[in-house]
């Protein structure tokens, strides 16, 4: 790239050329990024900043949420309330929706975050990110109630994540395909690295939790025992696998190279449909495979369809590479 594209550009030239960015969009992105900045230096800090370590509180999960889980939280509200661009908020880490405080202008969009995903890994200094997914409030009426955040994946206007790795790596889409910025530490921002990212349809890398095999349901073994059968099994090639535990960082190396990611439903809680969030996790994390050529589904029904019945509402997940995903939906559909 002869010359660096700035995420304002970028957001800029979006709305002019393409029209579907409305400028209280544009601003909710900006504000966004620049907390994922600001997450981004803290998680840089480590210990040093006294962030690491557990709060000793629990969430509406039933997790003992980090420190960092309760800060980032905290930056994303603090930044985002005052803009006029948003009615609510919804995270993983509030029991309830969040409210604009009266005192500010009311805009028209929801925006629904995991603050800290991967919070297993912060203190072993493993990558770690934001996923966040923005709704437009149903037009009609003045408040904002939890119901007007349960909407389907589809109706999302904006997606993505920030990674605090190696790199800190914000990947977008605004329904246009996925682009990828990278922050450059020394101008404070972030700078376009890559446009209209693809998944290739094949890969021979999955991703699960393999400690949990005992629980799958038979169409999610049997798709893994195929791959660890390798060249010699049905597939008829070597497989190869990862688990970083950091959702986002799995779905980035799937973005960066291929791949299929699986949290399936199992039988530890039957009751439960998965352990990822809908709204936070499955949905944006789902757009943004599906605008870089992917597919993701719940094993029976693509995730973006399904329509939410509550905010804390979770899902089985299985994304990646379109043709891999597509065999283990069609493996679930043959276990009737
Ligand atoms: P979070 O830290 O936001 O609660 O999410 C953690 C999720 C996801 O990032 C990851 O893929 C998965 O949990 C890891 O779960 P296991 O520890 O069961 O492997
Ligand atoms: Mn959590
Ligand atoms: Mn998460
Ligand atoms: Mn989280």
């Amino acid at each position: 790239m002869s010359s660096k594209i700035s995420l304002t550009r970028y957001l800029v030239e979006q709305q002019r050329q393409e029209g579907h960015i409305p400028s209280q969009l544009r601003l909710l992105l900006e504000v966004v990024a620049r907390s994922c900045k600001s997450i981004s230096h803290a998680v840089n800090k480590g210990a040093l900043g006294g962030v690491l370590g557990t709060a000793e509180t629990e969430n509406i999960q039933g997790e003992i949420q980090k420190k960092l889980d309760i800060i980032s939280n905290e930056v994303l509200i603090e930044a985002n309330e005052w803009g006029g661009h948003l009615a609510a908020m919804a995270s993983e880490e509030m029991e309830g929706i969040y409210l604009v405080p009266n005192r500010y202008p009311q805009g028209e969009y929801l925006l629904l975050f995991d603050p800290l995903d991967g919070s297993s890994n912060i203190d072993v200094n493993v990558s770690i990110g934001t996923i966040f997914s923005v709704l437009k409030k149903p037009e009609g009426q003045p408040g904002v109630t939890e119901e007007d955040f349960l909407q389907a994946g589809v109706k999302q206007v904006a997606a993505g994540y920030c990674i605090y790795g190696p790199q800190t790596t914000l990947v977008l889409t605004v329904g246009d395909g996925v682009a990828m910025f990278t922050l450059d530490r020394e101008q404070g921002s972030f700078v376009l690295t890559q446009e209209n990212l693809q998944i290739p349809p094949d890969t021979k890398e999955f991703a699960i939790n393999m400690s949990n095999m005992r629980h799958w349901a038979p169409p999610i073994k049997r798709y893994v025992d195929e791959c660890l059968a390798g060249k010699e099994g049905p597939r008829g090639k070597d497989f190869n696998m990862r688990w970083i535990a950091s959702m986002v960082a799995d779905v980035h190396r799937i973005l960066t190279r291929g791949g299929i990611f699986m949290y399936p439903w199992d039988k530890r809680e039957p009751d439960k449909p998965g352990k990822l969030r809908l709204l936070y996790e499955a949905n944006p994390m789902g757009w943004i495979v599906e605008q870089a050529g992917g597919a993701i589904t719940n094993g029976k029904d693509r995730v973006l369809d399904i329509q939410p019945s509550k905010l804390h509402e979770r899902v089985s997940v299985i994304l990646g590479s379109k043709n891999e995903v597509e065999r283990v939906t069609r493996y679930h559909a043959e276990a009737g």
